[in-house]
């Protein structure tokens, strides 16, 4: 039974976010109505995945307009407030994209700029079901209809991390509902688990088989023949289909393509950057190196190591064998490169 859960939410005077830090053992909604505590959410990954932190980011735009008739700010203080959130994080491009865009109609006052961000929240929801059919057909194309698939997949794309449903995990959820996924081999994530505390929780959610694996399994899981493709979301796609997504997701393309199975990446038309010719160009954010010197607050590493944390990686286009939008399915590997033609 599908649950449409809404991970990002407009509550009358503010945001509604699920908080993911909590999950899966508690469900806990935090209540955010000003920009500080916009700012803090997006950091802390209370909200998090481009899509999700692009319509929390609209409606921050709103946040900050209702805060500034609270606070008496002008018009520059508002636009430098707004700042603050585009740049909360600095890797997926949906956030500055949607600020950008909700931005532009500010002088049209708070209902227009409330309407523009629910407009971004909608197209994001219809995006994500839209590329979900398109991945699952090209799939079921690509792979015949011998068995049903086995699926992995990295950090969490699904709804949490996005305005509902999800772009990789909507893939598999489309997969599930044709009655044509075996399994999924959801990898932990480390070091802040998205994997293994959300994506399995969305998974159980819905009754889909899945394993969690250590990060460290994926590549063998691989290469052992146990999965038929690797389908994965992304926060910023360059020009030239370089792709951003959680760290760790280079790995999972050079053992797929060592192995000979696709690499599918799943996003929405608003996550491709077309202003950024090449992956060299994607601002990768450095997170705390205490989230890999400890665990749950403990020291695991000796005194004196330094951490090295950086929150995504880059897989080179050419290692991408599809990538999925709402619009259709680009063959990446099969030269449909240089150039996203999708503007
Ligand atoms: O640091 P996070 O949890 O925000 O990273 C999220 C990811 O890397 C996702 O794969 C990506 O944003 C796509 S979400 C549909």
């Amino acid at each position: 039974m599908t649950r449409e859960l809404r991970a990002v939410e407009w509550a009358g005077d503010g945001l509604a976010l699920i908080d993911q830090t909590a999950l899966p053992h508690r469900e806990v909604v935090l209540r955010v109505t000003d920009v500080d505590g916009l700012v803090d959410a997006v950091r802390r990954l209370v909200v998090r995945g481009a899509p999700a932190i692009g319509a929390a980011g609209a409606y921050g735009v709103a946040i900050a307009l209702l805060q500034a008739e609270r606070e008496g700010w002008d018009g520059s203080r508002i636009r430098a407030e707004v700042a603050r959130i585009r740049a909360a994080r600095p890797t997926a491009v949906n956030l500055a994209v949607s600020v950008d865009r909700v931005l532009a109609r500010l002088d049209d006052g708070v209902t227009a700029v409330l309407a523009e961000a629910a407009a971004v929240q909608r197209e994001d929801v219809e995006a994500n079901h839209a590329l979900g059919a398109h991945g699952a057909d090209w799939l079921l194309k690509r792979q015949g209809e011998d068995r049903p698939l086995r699926v992995l997949t990295h950090c969490n794309t699904g709804a949490l991390a996005t305005a509902g449903w999800g772009t990789a995990l909507g893939v598999i959820r489309e997969l599930h509902a044709r009655e044509r996924l075996e399994t999924v081999y959801a990898d932990e994530t480390r070091p802040l688990l998205q994997g293994a505390r959300l994506t399995a929780w969305e998974l159980a959610q819905e009754g889909i088989a899945h394993y969690v694996q250590a990060d460290g399994a994926a590549a063998g899981t691989i290469l052992r023949g146990e999965v038929d493709v690797a389908v994965v979301g992304a926060d910023r796609i360059a020009a030239n289909g370089d792709t951003a997504n959680k760290v760790g997701t280079v790995g999972i393309a050079l053992a797929c393509a060592y192995a000979g199975i696709p690499f599918v990446v799943a996003a929405p038309t608003t996550t491709v950057d077309l202003a950024t010719p090449h992956g060299d160009g994607i601002t990768i954010e450095l997170r705390d190196e205490a989230e890999v010197l400890e665990w749950a607050g403990v020291r695991t590493a000796p005194a004196g190591s330094r951490g090295h944390n950086p929150a995504f990686d880059v897989t080179p286009g050419g290692l991408v064998t599809a990538l999925v939008t709402e619009r259709g399915v680009l063959e990446v590997s099969a030269g449909e490169l240089p150039g996203l033609h999708l503007a």
